[in-house]
């Protein structure tokens, strides 16, 4: 059947929209939420493999590339073996070493990204078990590698990718999840995950219901050449997948800065020219007064917005603020992406770009 827009003015608004649903979908059947337990069946007769390799290598690109970043300490946290995350095209550049207990995960919305197949095929030769985490059933990447998790978030037409993003986090959860199961001391922060996941799309829900708040804050600075977005931690992931959904189709640079690195360069391009969106929810790194008092931001005249959590009492009156229901640490990332997104899409809609076909790129990179 063909994909229709629907209400919508555009497929990336649908997509977004979709999100209370896709992320359902991704976990239908998989998460059993009164037994706290989790099945993907695609990777049953592969556990005891992956729990015995050495060690995980997320590769990707993109978009894709940002749901590994933003899992990877969960990854770490409930498996405990070491994870690194790669951008195909620079793992490829370096001819990195791979062993056959490795475990390596290709994520790929379209499962077609020529520099993610060429990385599958070169972890294949050198014995690795590859597990792809996909969208497109029966896609060069779904069909090549051992085994993997099927996203289901449905098809996904804007090049911008969103809903796939929060699907694919949502995927890289479970399979954590999944991992973890055998561990008895785990069990708390796995059933803390687990709960959160069953509130999550509800929280999507109240997310989206910020439209009216990013349409005026895209009016009010979408004729600024540059925009930052700030974060820590878990945030970073949100922050570079926020600016890459800027750039991507509003044609705005924007830049995602891991706050800790703000004093060592980035601070000098901050003045009250310089619009910068703060990402300060409250996981184990918040600190509302070093961030937000810090001379280093305020008395540069920036006046920062802050995407902080609904009722978050610390955060001074006078600051510009978009709020968030409060999750777990680990999945925080998935509900302040969305905003981002939103705020993209009202950008690249006032500066009169072609919100589903930017120029000069194509849904999946299917050349070297
Ligand atoms: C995302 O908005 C981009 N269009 C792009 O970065 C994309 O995520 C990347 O090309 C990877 O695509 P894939 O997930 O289909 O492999």
């Amino acid at each position: 059947a063909a994909i229709m827009k629907g209400k919508f003015d555009t497929f990336m608004q649908k997509e977004i929209y979709e999100q209370p649903e896709s992320v359902v979908n991704t976990m239908r059947g998989r998460v059993n939420f009164d037994e706290n337990k989790i099945t993907l069946g695609g990777l049953r007769a592969y556990l005891p493999i992956i729990r015995r390799s050495r060690r995980i290598v997320f590769i990707a690109c993109g978009t894709s590339y940002h749901s590994c970043l933003a899992t990877r300490a969960i990854f770490e946290e409930l498996t405990e073996i070491p994870v690194s995350v790669e951008l195909a095209s620079d793992f490829l550049d370096r001819k990195t070493p791979i062993f056959r207990d490795d475990c390596c995960v290709f994520l790929s919305q379209s499962g077609e990204t020529a520099d993610t197949i060429l990385a599958l095929r070169y972890c294949m030769e050198r014995g690795a078990l590859c597990v792809g985490v996909v969208n497109t059933v029966g896609s060069t990447i779904s069909r090549e590698t051992h085994c993997g998790v099927h996203i289901n978030a449905g098809p996904e037409v804007g090049v911008a990718s969103t809903k796939a993003y929060t699907s694919q986090y949502i995927a890289l959860m479970m399979i954590a999840l999944q991992l973890s199961e055998d561990r008895i001391s785990f069990t708390e922060r796995r059933n803390q995950i687990i709960n959160a996941l069953h509130a999550l799309p509800g929280q999507i829900k109240k997310v989206l219901e910020l439209d009216a708040v990013l349409q005026e804050l895209a009016e009010a600075i979408h004729k600024y050449t540059s925009l930052l977005i700030m974060g820590r931690g878990y945030q970073h992931a949100t922050c570079l997948e926020g600016a890459l959904k800027i750039k991507e189709i509003s044609y705005m640079h924007s830049e995602g800065i891991l706050a800790g690195e703000l004093k060592h360069g980035p601070l000098a391009l901050i003045d009250e020219n310089m619009p910068v969106i703060i990402i300060m929810t409250q996981d184990s790194l918040y600190t509302p007064r070093s961030n937000l008092r810090s001379p280093q931001i305020t008395a540069r005249k920036a006046r920062p917005v802050v995407l902080c959590n609904e009722g978050d009492q610390a955060i001074p009156e006078n600051a510009t603020t978009i709020r968030v229901p409060k999750t777990v640490d680990a999945l925080q990332g998935l509900l302040n992406i969305i905003p981002l997104q939103l705020l993209s899409y009202h950008l690249a809609v006032k500066n009169g770009c072609d919100v589903d076909f930017p120029r000069n790129l194509a849904k999946s990179v299917t050349v070297e």
